[in-house]
């Protein structure tokens, strides 16, 4: 399907739904509002909302090869970018011989064949594509500076072999799980979109497509205790992909509904923290019970 294809912000929220997406409107109208003006993406949220998830459903609803570039703290050009293969100009140069002619042994070391491609360079050269910039707010500083240069040209160049330009740019999502704020200066290149987590409903519905075998009051009783969880301030909330885990943990155990002895012995999907299950064991789990009715 072409990007052009999509008419409205409904048009890519059912493209969405139909690949296992499952995105409120105001996700759909900041995919839909980004692939029309060709702008990057900006999504941040908790853990385990669907922010990487968005990225590869966007890539599939618009036939486009996902490239992915996950940031971490020290993260460079060389890395994001292209690289030289070191080893194979090396062997080329053995290979030429002492007798060569200098000048053209060295232009023929920084051939098209001894370039590594990165993410940013893969993207730009497979089009169409979706590039991912996963978790930026790993990245340092000047990673942000150097990312914002090439957002602005869709384009690199390389000394030794010239500009490599995109046929059609890529559609650039970033995420962040905001562990410190990424600069204005790249934000505003950007459209911004906060990911909530899902309302009740679309989360039992998200259950249900990623485990259809589950009972259905099993994946409502686990997301109302998961949304209960939430509201409860601990060191690390569940995302959806515990959501999905404690349920299908549940379903293993041969469960058709959530009791406060089953979520006891299940707890490890849904909560990662000590301090957090102590919590949970001795104040909050009390309550669920009373709130199911069990
Ligand atoms: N709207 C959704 N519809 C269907 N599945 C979803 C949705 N949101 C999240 N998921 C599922 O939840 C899991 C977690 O999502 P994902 O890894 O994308 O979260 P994230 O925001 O990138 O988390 P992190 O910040 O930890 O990287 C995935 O298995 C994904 O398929
Ligand atoms: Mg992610």
């Amino acid at each position: 399907m072409q990007p052009s294809s999509f008419d409205n912000p409904t048009a890519v929220s059912d493209a969405l739904d139909r690949v296992g997406y499952l995105p409120d409107i105001g996700v759909a109208t900041a995919a839909y509002l980004a692939i029309r003006m060709g702008r990057p993406l900006f999504l941040e949220g908790d853990p385990g909302v669907g922010k990487t998830a968005l990225a590869q459903a966007l890539a599939e609803i618009t036939g486009s090869r996902l490239v992915r570039l996950q940031c971490y703290e020290g993260i460079d050009a060389s890395q994001a970018l292209y690289d030289w293969d070191f080893p194979r100009q090396i062997l080329h140069l053995r290979a030429a011989g002492d007798g060569a002619d200098t000048a053209a042994l060295e232009a023929s070391l920084y051939d098209r064949r001894f370039l590594v491609a990165r993410p940013i360079l893969q993207a730009l050269e497979q089009s169409p594509s979706v590039l991912l910039i996963d978790e930026i707010d790993r990245a340092d500083d000047e990673f942000e500076a150097f990312l914002l240069e090439v957002l602005a040209d869709n384009a690199v160049t390389i000394p030794e072999l010239g500009t490599i330009r995109a046929v059609t740019p890529p559609l650039v999502v970033l995420t962040s799980n905001r562990t410190r704020e990424v600069h204005d200066a790249l934000k505003r290149r950007c459209l911004y979109h906060w990911v909530a987590h899902p309302d009740f409903a679309r989360e039992v519905e998200i259950v249900r497509r990623h485990i259809p075998e589950v009972a259905d009051r099993l994946a409502r009783d686990v997301a109302a205790a998961v949304s209960r969880l939430r509201e409860s301030d601990l060191l690390k909330p569940p995302g959806i992909a515990e959501t999905i885990d404690w349920a299908r943990a549940l379903h293993i155990l041969g469960a058709t509904g959530l009791d406060a002895e089953l979520a006891a012995a299940t707890l490890g999907a849904a909560v990662k923290y000590h301090e957090d299950e102590v919590r949970v064991r001795r104040d909050i789990l009390p309550q669920l019970a009373e709130q199911l009715g069990r």
